[in-house]
């Protein structure tokens, strides 16, 4: 039996170092020290030895058994560090490797361009005011001193709405479209203005940012929508000079402590006098180049004193305050600004353009 004890310590062992899972080694203990084993049958069986072998035997036994419940700790223990070492080759993590770059988006030209005017605005003491982009007739128009048959009120001009406000009744005399400029906000804002003291109206110095929409033909030069920037300062004893004064300094901050301007007499219903600036150009120093088409010159925004009857309809009285506006188009400025070729290139949503800026 001692003899039998040592085949099966022999065999076992040796078998253990072939196993190489751990769904085998379960059945290697199931083989080896489980109920039916050569082993256990050795213990069952020692009740038929005789007396005086009896404890050698089971001594015997006893140490098979722990050898090769050793030898199967061991053997688990291995196995799982084989695994983990396999895991380790096979799931290897390349810490040197570069990450995947996360793109960054990035500001729209004209946001960008509205930033500067809009910081530029702030530093000379305007507010922003934001006024709608759906309008009524009389607002875009009317009220802003546009004779009753001025082409701009066209259907090939405007893109009118149809249906009403919320609430409102469909006026055929006065019907709604997507303003045309950002003019009509000075209506808005007079009146708010106005409101809040009827007998004394405070003096007003705002700029007003926002989209504008005209039913055009879509070409290199002109888009159905696009940007502009308006400003209005009305008050008592406000000049044409604060009018030059105030476009120069903004100039001169927005293009260049050395820049020119001049101003070119011009005509807007809602402004009297009117004029449009222009500034010396950046490309040539006024040299004249095909950016300013040979004149030296480029035309940056209108502006005019606000028009008495303007004044009148926003609820300022025209015989104690004055002021003046003016409004500028941010795309053509950053046109001029980048060399643009085409308007159609800020709203076609091309990366390979917006990702130049
Ligand atoms: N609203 C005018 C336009 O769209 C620009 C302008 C604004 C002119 C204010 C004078 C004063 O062309």
């Amino acid at each position: 039996m001692l003899i039998e004890l040592d085949q099966i310590e022999r065999q076992a062992i040796a078998s253990l170092n072939e196993v190489n899972s751990q769904e085998s080694l379960e059945q290697w203990r199931i083989t080896h020290l489980g109920r039916s084993s050569s082993l256990m049958q050795v213990f069952d069986a020692l009740g038929q030895v005789p007396k005086e072998d009896r404890p050698a035997i089971g001594r015997r036994a006893n140490q098979v058994k722990q050898a090769l419940e050793a030898g199967l700790m061991e053997r688990t223990e291995s196995i799982r560090q084989e695994r983990i070492q396999c895991s380790l080759l096979t799931e290897r993590l390349d810490v040197t490797l570069p990450g995947r770059p996360v793109p960054r988006g990035r500001l729209h030209p004209s946001t960008q361009i509205h930033r500067r005017i809009a910081v530029i605005l702030e530093e000379m003491g305007f507010q922003p005011y934001l006024s709608r982009d759906v309008e009524t007739d009389d607002v875009n128009f009317q009220l802003l001193n546009f004779p009753p048959h001025h082409p701009a009120r066209e259907m090939q001009d405007s893109f009118y709405v149809t249906g009403g406000f919320p609430g409102g009744d469909i006026q055929a005399d006065n019907p709604i479209l997507l303003r045309t400029h950002t003019s009509p906000g000075q209506i808005h804002a007079m009146r708010e203005y106005a409101a809040s003291n009827p007998q004394n109206p405070p003096s007003i110095r705002i700029y007003l940012p926002g989209m504008c929409y005209r039913y055009e033909q879509v070409t290199a030069r002109s888009e159905f929508q696009f940007t502009q920037v308006e400003g209005l300062a009305v008050g008592k004893h406000i000049t044409f000079s604060d009018l030059k004064g105030t476009l120069d300094d903004f100039a001169r901050r927005m293009y260049g402590q050395s820049v020119r301007t001049r101003f070119r007499a011009a005509h807007f219903p809602f402004t009297e006098p009117s004029a449009e600036m222009d500034i010396e150009c950046f490309v040539c120093n006024g040299a004249g180049c095909p950016v300013c088409k040979r004149s030296g010159w480029l035309e940056v925004l209108g502006c005019g004193m606000v028009h008495p009857v303007v004044l009148m309809n926003g609820g300022y009285d025209p015989q104690l305050y004055t002021g003046f506006a003016f409004g500028m188009g941010p795309e053509r400025m950053a046109m001029l600004r980048h060399r643009i070729e085409d308007i159609r290139y800020f709203w076609s949503n091309d990366l390979r353009f917006l990702e130049q800026f």
